[in-house]
Order: structure tokens, then sequence, then C-alpha cells
């Protein structure tokens, strides 16, 4: 179903959805009426999200929760000194021959701020599985989930229906959602960024207009499809920072119909509408906003997630490549497919970078020196590649076990060091 943030209703089965109501005496069918909120119940109307779901048994049936770890995801970004240093990753590497690795097992949480307590801020994860979930279910609690598949395609379903993701696609699945991860293509790796603050919204576009950038009806959620299976499961809870296992008897994944605007959904990234310069100079990245998660600052983003797509680079006595800049916000980068029009090497697709507030970065020396000598009387076409950023207002502070990875580039900083001199006061 078409349209972000619509008043979606959907069945599975003929009759199901009340009409005129919420809650009847009796629901049809023998279901259950439940309602999820995702927001305060007295947030503004425009910013309002709940849905209405009936389903063939409540979500407060399953067992006692027990702490559960898997010690690579958590919510540990530390209390000690952030390196201001440049910092760059390899792809996370693919479980080996040792076994059956699924989504939830495959994350690896790489940096993060604020914190789910607080309810700011951002963790953000990587994932690299070669399993589908068997018998288990996860949601979070702390936060909604946006996915970012790099290799492979996911098939996701959630209580809401299933939503099938490949790269260069990306799924939003909002917090206490509950979900399965299949993988149609036995292996896959992507980034997650799990949003603690506020829901992620469409930015406005002020002298934009009233289209661009990405165009709500390219946002899609699931029809209604539900399961019946009966067995011994789990449930996985993430919540306040922790893990926990319930035992569940049957599939969560039992909404036979609902209605409302609080749902998962999907958007095709090759769908963005970039916009930039046809004169001189180039428009700061905030032009390539996809979503962003508001704070409670206006116009400063608690997470802001910016695509950098294919595109045409027309502008005139203009150094086309991204610039060399600080920011006072903090940058985490990820590439899905293709080459980063600001690095020449060594940020391959599956790879990270991380750039904090104040921390100069830029072109490395072998994209400086080609852009500078470019031909301008011909426009460039970027084609082939996809990266992407999560932009945040706070530090963004990396794990332990992200410093300490064997996939870290130790040398990263090297990418400038080749940068000349060339000032020449008389020239
Ligand atoms: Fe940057």
């Amino acid at each position: 179903m078409s349209g972000f943030g619509n008043e979606f209703a959907t069945e599975a089965v003929a009759g199901a959805l009340p009409v005129g109501r919420n809650s009847p005496q009796r629901v049809a069918h023998g279901l259950y009426a439940e309602q999820l909120s995702g927001t305060a119940f007295t947030a503004p109307r425009h910013a309002n999200r709940r849905s209405w779901l009936y389903r063939i048994r409540p979500a407060a049936m399953h067992g006692e929760f027990k702490p559960w770890t898997q010690p690579r995801f958590h919510e540990d970004f530390g209390q000690g000194p952030v390196t201001p240093d440049q910092l760059r990753w390899d792809p996370l590497p693919m479980p080996g021959e040792g076994g059956a690795v699924d989504f939830v097992d495959g994350l690896f949480t790489m940096a993060g701020n604020g914190g789910s307590a607080a309810g700011t801020g951002v963790g953000i994860h990587m994932y690299a599985a070669n399993a589908s979930m068997r018998g288990r279910f996860f949601y979070s609690a702390d936060g909604e989930l946006l996915v970012v598949p790099q290799q492979g395609r996911l098939r996701i379903a959630t209580e809401f229906g299933v939503l099938e993701v490949e790269p260069q696609e990306i799924a939003v699945v909002p917090r206490g959602v509950r979900f399965r991860v299949e993988l149609p293509d036995g292996a896959a790796r992507g980034y997650v960024c799990e949003n603690y603050g506020a829901m992620l919204k469409l930015p406005d576009l002020g002298p934009i207009g009233s289209n661009g950038l990405a165009n709500p009806r390219d946002f899609l959620a699931p029809v209604a499809a539900y399961e019946e299976d009966e067995g011994d499961f789990e449930l996985i809870a993430r919540f306040q920072g922790h893990l926990w296992r319930a035992d569940i008897g049957h599939s969560p994944l039992d909404v036979v119909a609902w209605h409302g605007n609080y749902a998962p959904y999907k958007y095709d990234l090759r769908r963005f509408n970039a916009i930039g310069s046809i004169s001189f100079d180039h428009p700061d990245p905030s032009i390539f906003l996809v979503l962003h998660s508001p704070s409670d600052t206006e116009g400063v983003g608690n997470m802001d997630f910016a695509i950098f797509p294919p595109r045409w680079l027309v502008a005139q006595d203009t150094f086309r490549p991204p610039w060399f800049h600080r920011n006072v916000a903090s940058e985490f980068m990820g590439l899905i497919h293709g080459a980063y029009d600001a690095k020449a090497e060594g940020f391959a697709p599956g790879g990270c970078s991380l750039h904090n507030s104040m921390t100069g970065h830029g072109p490395d020396a072998a994209t400086f020196e080609k852009a500078s000598a470019a031909d301008l009387s011909k426009p460039d076409v970027i084609a082939d590649t996809m990266a992407f950023m999560f932009e945040t207002r706070a530090v963004i502070r990396p794990t332990a076990q992200a410093i300490d990875a064997a996939h870290r580039q130790a040398g990263y900083q090297a990418c400038w060091a080749g940068l000349r001199r060339h000032f020449d006061a008389g020239a």
C-alpha cells in the first residue's frame, strides 16, 4: 500500500476489519482487538501514529522474559574518551562455516549516542548473516529500526505483513513491531540504525516546493498477512539496551487485519529525486535527505538519513566532488553499491566511515588532483553508486569492539597525506 504515514486499512480475511468502530464487543472471526501506539495518546493529530490490530492472540501471551545476550549486539557506547580521528572500516566479515547465523545473531554494534533510557540518539549496527530466523521473533522497544541492506535480499515477515527488500531499498520497522528476517539469497549484510528519538519523517521541502527528494507515494506498507503456526518458538526483546528471551507457543505474526498509520514500510532509494546545482557550487548535503528524526531543537536532527545516489554534475567553475569540510554534526557513512565519488579507493561496499563533530574530512588526494584538473565543459555523470549517511547532532561513539576490530583500517588518515602544498603568493 502506497504512501508515507497514510491511514491504511487491510484485511487478509474478508470482514475481519470492524466497520465504524475500533473495539466491538466481539470482533469478527473470533479475533482479538489490540491497539499499538507509537506516539503519545495526546500527540497532535499531524504527529499522532497508532494502529489497530485484529489478531488470533493478543501480544500479551508469551512466557516470562529472561535475560539473554548476543555479546556483539548491545547499547554500550562507553563512557571514556572518544577519538576525534577519522575512522574507517572494511566490510563486516560474513559468518564463517561454523554454523547458522541469523539476523539477530549477526548484529554487530558499531557505534551510537544517547540511549534508550534517555529516548534520544541512535544505535548504529551492522549485520552479517547466513541463515533465516527459525522459530525466533524479535522486536525492539528501544527504537525504530532503519534497515539498509547492502548484500542479499531480506524477507521481513512482520505483524503487519511482509516486506521484501533488496540492496538499494530500505525498510523501517517501528518500535515494538515483532518480526522475523528470512534470507532468500542465503547470505546478507547491511546496516541498521536503531533510532531512540522521534520517529522518522519526511523532511519539509521549503523552496524546493511540493515535489522532490523522496516522494511520499514511493513508500510502501505491507498488506495484512498472518500465520497460524504453533510450536516451541522464542521471542527476543530489545528493552533498555539489553536483550530478553521468552518462550512463545505460537507465531506472533498472527494479525489478520489492521488499520492505522503506524506500520512498517519500505522505500526504493533509486526512486529518490536528487536535486543539485545547475550553476556553480554545491548545495549542502542536506539536499540529499531521505528521512529524518527531529530533535527538540527546530531544524536540528536527532538523526538525518541522507543518500548519495547517481546524479549528474554540471556545475561550472566548481570543484565537483564533495568539498573539504568540518561539521558540528557527526557523520557515519556506509556504501551500499558501487564507488563513492569523494574517495578513489578504500571505501568498499559494506564498509563504513565515521567523521565526528568538527573532524576535518573530504576528498582524498587522488580525487582532489583529478577533480581540480577536470574538464568542466562537459557534464559528469555519477552512475552505479549508492552511499548513505546517518548524521546526528550528538557525537557518535564507536564501540570498543569496533575500535578493536580486525576490519578497521588503521591507516585511513593516509588518504589525505598526499595532498600537496600548492600555495604560491606570487602566482
Ligand atoms: Fe562529511
